[in-house]
């Protein structure tokens, strides 16, 4: 069974690669390069012994999706991590978010709405939920109005998605709201390769801890929380990997319950900063040169996710502890670094 994997190179993508070849999918991965490299296709064959066909597109290009589903036919499944997502950047450039993460998830949907039966996976995230009132966040709560760019396209994908699903009934989606991703691939031959200085928490511990970085510095010491500092729901890539595979089989095999559906993928444990610092001491041995500094401008003070409907539904539990996400990402720092 053929499946397209958009922006398979990059972080998620790669391990979603990695579960579907362990399943015996047949892959094909689209990926611009813009913020990967070829070599990940090295690792996913080290772990697997399948090279998955590989087409250097840019979605943006409308002509270049066409052909690609014309040469194609015979792709069943499409999951869509392509997308750019560093929220400041988003702020920035909005267009280019919009160009990127909206543009090319019509381009796509178009493409599979002309077909007799499509199965899609969105990427989707919790910041959809901005500040929920509620912990753990259901997939009910509402969603609130974005910080920024970047936020607005992941709401405006999901009701793009929604409202093609409603008049194509041959199209079937999920989208999956991710929490806090992070970790590596066991093997080490993939993980995590942020370009820049890191946007998320554990890129940063792990470069700090390795020397690349001076000290991390934790922003906020004084939210409403055990220790003072910010809550988030830290999910090892490999369980999420998973999950995505999971998902596709579901519409695959027309077990969904309505043609356009959405799941939380997080652990339902909240971690403060703190402990996730404290998690790195834990398996790294070593300490970490971190500083409280004052909140920084639009980070919410907590948010995990509910597991239960993705649980129940789709029978899927991420495994791995906070501990064993953080020794594959200080592994994989190791790693790269040597
Ligand atoms: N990592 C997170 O913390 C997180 C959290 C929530 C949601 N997401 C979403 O999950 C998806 C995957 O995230 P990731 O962390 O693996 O990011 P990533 O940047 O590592 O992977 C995205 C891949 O898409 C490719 N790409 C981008 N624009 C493209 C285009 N126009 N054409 C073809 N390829 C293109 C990039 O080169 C990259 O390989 C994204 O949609 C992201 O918004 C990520």
């Amino acid at each position: 069974m053929k499946v397209l994997v958009t922006g398979g190179l990059g972080f998620i993508g790669s391990h979603t690669v990695v579960e579907l070849q362990n399943k015996g999918f047949n892959v094909v991965i689209i990926d611009d390069l813009s913020n990967s490299s070829e070599k990940v296709l090295d690792g996913i064959v080290a772990i697997t012994g399948v090279k998955p066909a590989f087409e250097k597109i840019d979605l943006k290009e409308k002509s270049k999706v066409e052909d690609f589903f014309a040469r194609h036919t015979d792709v069943q499944g499409v999951i869509h991590f392509a997308a750019s997502k560093a929220v400041g950047e988003s702020v920035e450039k909005p267009l280019l978010y919009y160009e990127n993460n909206i543009g090319t998830l019509v381009y796509l949907l178009k493409e599979l709405s002309k077909k007799d039966k499509a199965s899609f996976i969105f990427s989707s995230s919790c910041t959809v939920y901005g500040q929920a009132d509620k912990m753990p966040i259901t997939e009910d709560a509402p969603v609130k109005t974005a910080e920024s760019p970047y936020g607005n396209t992941k709401q405006m994908g999901e009701e793009i998605i929604a409202d093609t699903c409603k008049v194509v009934p041959s199209l079937n989606a999920i989208a999956l709201r991710y929490f806090n991703p992070m970790g590596a691939h066991p093997s080490t031959e993939i993980g995590e390769l942020p370009i820049g200085v890191p946007q998320n928490l554990v890129p940063f511990i792990t470069q700090t801890g390795i020397g690349m970085r001076e000290q991390l510095s934790v922003f906020g010491g004084d939210y409403p929380t055990s220790d003072g500092t910010c809550v988030r729901d830290y999910i090892h890539v490999v369980d999420l990997a998973k999950a995505h595979v999971i998902a596709l089989e579901r519409l695959l095999e027309h077990k969904n319950d309505a043609n356009y559906e959405v799941f939380n993928l997080g652990t339902g444990t909240g971690s403060t900063v703190l402990e996730a610092i404290q998690s790195f001491e834990r398996v790294s041995g070593k300490k970490l040169n971190y500083e409280i500094v004052d909140r920084r401008p639009g980070d919410i003070t907590s948010a995990y996710a509910s597991t239960e409907k993705a649980n129940k539904i789709l029978g899927w539990k991420a495994e791995s502890t906070l501990d064993e996400a953080m020794k594959s990402a200080w592994e994989w720092e190791q790693k790269i670094r040597n």
